[in-house]
C-alpha cells in the first residue's frame, strides 16, 4: 500500500532509539524527509546511520534538543526554518516514560520531573510548532501515550496521571486544531521491547537475580497476545496516523498492546 509519504517532512522527537527510532525508519522507508531529534548526538548519529543502513535511503537529519528544557520549542521551529523553510507535514512526539515507584515514595520533585517528561515536552513541541504545522501539507500530530492511561499499571502512578492527561490534550486539541487544518492522534503503546524496558528488566535482574527473560516471561503473563510488542509494531500505527491515508481520523487514541488493556473504551 502507498501510504503517501514520500516528501512529507517529518520532525520525531525522541527518535534516537525505541519506539521513536523505529517511527523514524518506516517514515525513511516510506520516502518521508526525517528529522529526530533526542538529548544525544551520539544515540542520534547512531541512529541516523542504522536507519540508512537499513532502509537504503539518506540518513534522516538530526537535532539536539532536550524536550524537558524551557528553549526546546525554539530549537524545533529553527530547524524547520533551517531545513524546511518554516514548514512541517508532521510531527511525531516519542518523549516520555515511567517511574516504577509506590505513591508514597514519590516527591513533588518527581512528579514534576515525569510531568515535564510525559506532558510538558509535547505540549511545548506542539505549541512551538503550531505555525510550521498550519504551513504544511496536510499536517498531522501524533504522541506516544500508553496502554496505560486506558488501564492504569500498578506501581507506575505518575505516568498513569500523566498519559490519561494526554488523552485530554490528544482530543481537546484535535476539536481545537481541526478547523486549523491540523489532525492529532495518539498511539498507546503496551509493553514494548525497547531500552525503556529492557533497561528496567535489567534493573529488576540486578535486584533479584531473575534474567531478562525471565523478567519479560513474567511481565507477558497478563498480556493476551503473550509477549511483549516489537518497536515496529507500534510504528506502523504511528506511521498511517501521519500519512494522508489517515484524513478522516482524528482525536483517536488507538492501543498496539497486545490486548492487555481489557476495557471496553
Ligand atoms: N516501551 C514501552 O513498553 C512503552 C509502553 C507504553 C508507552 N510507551 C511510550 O512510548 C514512548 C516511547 O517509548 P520508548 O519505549 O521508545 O522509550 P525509550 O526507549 O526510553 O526512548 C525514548 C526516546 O526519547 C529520547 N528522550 C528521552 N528524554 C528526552 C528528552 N528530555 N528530550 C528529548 N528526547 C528525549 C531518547 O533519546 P536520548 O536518550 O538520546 O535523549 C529516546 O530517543 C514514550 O512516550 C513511552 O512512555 C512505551
Amino acid at each position: 500500500m502507498d501510504l503517501h509519504l514520500k516528501g512529507r517532512r517529518i520532525l520525531v522527537i525522541g527518535g534516537s532509539y525505541g519506539i521513536g527510532k523505529a517511527t523514524a525508519a518506516l517514515l525513511v522507508k516510506e520516502g518521508a524527509e526525517v528529522i529526530i531529534a533526542s538529548r544525544s548526538a551520539e544515540n542520534l548519529t547512531a541512529a541516523a546511520a542504522d536507519i540508512a543502513a537499513e532502509t537504503g535511503a539518506d540518513a534522516p537529519r538530526t537535532l539536539v534538543c532536550d524536550l524537558t528544557q524551557a528553549g526546546a520549542g525554539e530549537v524545533l521551529t529553527q530547524a524547520v526554518a533551517d531545513h524546511w523553510g518554516g514548514a512541517l507535514d508532521g510531527l511525531i512526539s516519542a518523549v516520555g516514560g515511567s517511574i516504577r515507584s509506590a505513591f508514597e515514595d514519590l516527591s513533588d520533585d518527581d512528579w514534576m520531573a515525569n510531568y515535564q517528561f510525559n506532558v510538558l515536552s509535547t505540549v511545548r513541541a506542539i505549541r512551538a510548532l503550531l505555525p510550521a504545522l498550519e504551513a504544511g501539507n496536510a499536517p498531522s500530530i501524533v504522541t506516544l501515550g500508553a496502554a496505560a492511561s486506558k488501564m492504569p499499571y500498578q506501581h507506575q502512578i505518575a505516568s498513569n496521571v500523566h498519559k490519561a492527561g494526554l488523552l485530554g490534550l490528544n482530543k481537546t486539541l484535535a476539536a481545537e486544531l481541526a478547523p486549523r487544518g491540523i489532525r492529532v492522534n495518539l498511539v498507546a503503546p503496551g509493553r514494548t521491547v525497547t531500552p525503556l524496558w529492557t533497561n528496567r528488566a535489567d534493573k529488576m535482574s540486578a535486584e533479584d537475580g531473575r534474567s531478562r527473560e525471565e523478567i519479560f516471561a513474567e511481565f507477558s503473563r497478563d498480556i493476551p497476545l503473550a509477549r511483549f510488542g516489537q518497536p515496529e509494531e507500534v510504528a506502523v500505527m504511528a506511521v498511517w496516523m501521519s500519512s494522508p491515508l489517515a484524513s478522516y481520523v482524528t482525536g483517536q487514541a488507538v492501543n498496539v498492546d497486545g490486548g492487555i488493556a481489557r476495557g471496553l473504551l
